[in-house]
């Protein structure tokens, strides 16, 4: 059975969205084995998104990220990290397919910075090395 990292970021929680995404990952048929609302600080978010140092958006993305409480979640089941990307739709909310978190929810709200909602592990590496960062206890 696989693992994924879910965070529903910033503007989700603000907007009122965990609990309907959450309902969409156990409509699918995932298990929620862990769930938290986190506060992040600075060095988290950095050594999450390590990959994207340097890149133009990562300072927008790391302030957008700090901007209020995330909630993180494990999902489990087979084929969750694939599974969950679908659920989530493609990077771009304009983009993303009707029926996808990021295309029936989210939008280009014309900010520097992408805000899409959800993050989901790309890897069965990178979801074991986030589920260590964000759930230290687990
Ligand atoms: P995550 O599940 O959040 O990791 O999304 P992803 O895997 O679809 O995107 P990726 O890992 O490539 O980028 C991480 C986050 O950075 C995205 O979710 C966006 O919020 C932001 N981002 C990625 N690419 C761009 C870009 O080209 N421009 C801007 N402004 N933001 C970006
Ligand atoms: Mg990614």
């Amino acid at each position: 059975v696989s693992r994924t990292l879910v965070l529903v970021k910033p503007d989700g929680v603000r907007r009122g969205l965990s609990g309907e995404i959450l309902r969409r990952i156990e409509a699918k048929g995932y298990t929620l084995a862990a769930v938290q609302l986190v506060t992040p600080s600075r060095e988290l978010l950095e050594e999450h998104y390590a990959e994207h140092q340097g890149k133009p958006f990562f300072e927008p993305l790391v302030e957008f990220m700090l901007s209020g409480p995330v909630l993180a979640v494990v999902a489990e089941g087979h084929g969750v990290i694939p599974g969950f990307r679908s659920l989530a739709g493609a990077t771009d909310p304009t983009a993303a397919a009707p029926g996808t978190v990021r295309g029936d929810l989210g939008r280009d709200w014309g900010l520097k910075v992408t805000q899409n909602l959800v993050h989901g592990s790309d890897s069965e590496e990178s979801a074991a090395r986030e589920i260590a960062l964000w759930f230290p206890a687990a």
